[in-house]
């Protein structure tokens, strides 16, 4: 999605001024072309090759420079930006932005745009904690500036406070869901689950499987990067880049049953990605089981079918992960569970199987069309799903 899109990153005098290389080259490697404007200060953490050579554009770092070495008008781009961001911002710059100046390229660029802005404070946690830091902060969101929360950890001063950064995943997932805002799934409301269930047997073992939960998490951020509100119900928590995801932490298939049927109340689609077990202990030992006796048997009952019980105005697509006989098995499936689309794919395939990167699936819808779909990464998968559910959505 970022493949195309100019991205003007504004990079200000802050020690966090290193970390706008990597955002720029991970940018760059999404296909962004990404022109950095550095203010002078800027200029002293990192040198302006360093950005030159990472994006491959010449980084402006004047507007006297740019209007005579690259011969354009200093509000270039201001108009060719399809985004802003200001990675690392300093307390300086939020001010000068807050009071509407513009004294150099970057504060001119800002205000000369009609892109969105997003703003990645990082600084002292003192400043960033003073009140008229904050003030500004928020003069700048009511005009829809987006801030990126700095994180808390290690600081430049050696004290421990929030004004870190915020990591490259979380600044770059920002530019996405900002980006995808008008996207084709504008103001959908998209549950999808995620993960294998965990039933516990004692406080300590639990019966589980092998999913790894990147289906899920591919679906929900190609969702949120195509403008839908998602909530993300899930027993992985431990997967990157969930910035703008509303995630549900589940643990057994009873708890993700519960949070499945009170999201879909008001959603426009339901996906399950999720392994749910299909059975649980009976009973759950209260304190860890000892090996006291030479063998041990663990009585299982069904857990509900979450997909199967789940009723409503929605669109209801579920998984079907098969070892063999895999479209009738999934045909199968679609039907019993009142689905819209069916995700087929073979588990015994090596690239397919659980926690690869990539799927081979083959989609299913109820009136028996079959779309094979070629070995491809799970987000670009996601992405195939998601087309059929705009489809769907919009009544096709
Ligand atoms: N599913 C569910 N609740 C369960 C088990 C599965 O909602 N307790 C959903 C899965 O999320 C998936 C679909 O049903 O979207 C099919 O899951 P799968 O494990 O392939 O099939 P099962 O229905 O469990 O049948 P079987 O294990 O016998 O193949």
């Amino acid at each position: 999605m970022l493949a195309n899109k100019t991205v003007v990153l504004g990079v200000t005098g802050s020690i966090a001024a290193y970390k706008a290389a990597d955002i720029a080259s991970k940018l760059t490697q999404a296909g962004a072309r990404v022109e950095a404007v550095m203010t002078d200060s800027a200029t002293r953490f990192i040198t302006p090759l360093t950005l030159r050579s990472i994006t491959g554009h010449p980084v402006v770092t004047s507007m006297w420079e740019m209007a005579s070495e690259f011969s354009i008008e200093h509000v270039a781009l201001a108009e060719a930006a399809d985004v802003v961001v200001i990675a690392p911002a300093t307390a300086n710059i939020i001010a000068h932005l807050a009071g509407g100046m513009a004294d150099d390229m970057l504060t001119c660029t800002v205000l000369a745009t009609k892109a969105p802005v997003i703003i990645a404070p990082a600084m002292n946690d003192n400043m960033f904690n003073n009140p008229v830091t904050r003030e500004n902060i928020e003069k700048l969101k009511a005009r829809g500036f987006v801030f990126v929360a700095p994180g808390y950890g290690h600081l430049a001063s050696g004290k421990t406070g929030v004004g870190r950064l915020a990591d490259t995943e979380t600044v770059i997932g920002t530019i996405k869901q900002v980006l995808g805002k008008n996207g084709d799934l504008m103001d959908k409301r998209i549950v999808v689950t995620a993960g294998g269930t965990r039933e516990p047997i004692d406080p300590v073992r639990y019966i589980g499987n092998r999913s790894s939960g990147k289906m899920g998490y591919a679906v929900a951020s190609a969702a949120r990067d195509r403008g839908a509100e998602v909530k993300l119900i899930t027993t992985v928590t431990c997967l990157p880049e969930t910035v703008g995801i509303d995630v549900v932490a589940v643990d057994t298939a009873d708890e993700m049953e519960q949070a499945v049927k009170g999201a879909v109340k008001d959603a426009d689609a339901l996906i399950m990605a999720a392994a749910a077990a299909d059975y649980k202990p009976e009973t759950t030992a209260e304190s860890k089981i000892k090996k006291d006796s030479a063998s041990l048997s663990i009585g299982l009952v069904k857990t509900p079918d979450i997909l199967a019980g789940v009723k409503g105005n929605f669109i209801k697509v579920g998984f079907a992960a098969e070892s063999e006989d895999i479209i009738v098995n999934a045909q199968k499936k679609l039907q019993a569970k009142g689905l819209d689309l069916i995700i087929a794919n073979d588990i015994t395939d090596k690239d397919c199987g659980f926690g690869a990167d990539t799927n081979k699936v083959t989609i299913i819808d109820k009136n028996g069309k079959i779309e094979d779909l070629p070995l491809m990464s799970k987000r670009e998968v996601a992405d195939k799903i998601l087309d059929r559910v705009v489809g769907l959505l919009k009544g096709g």
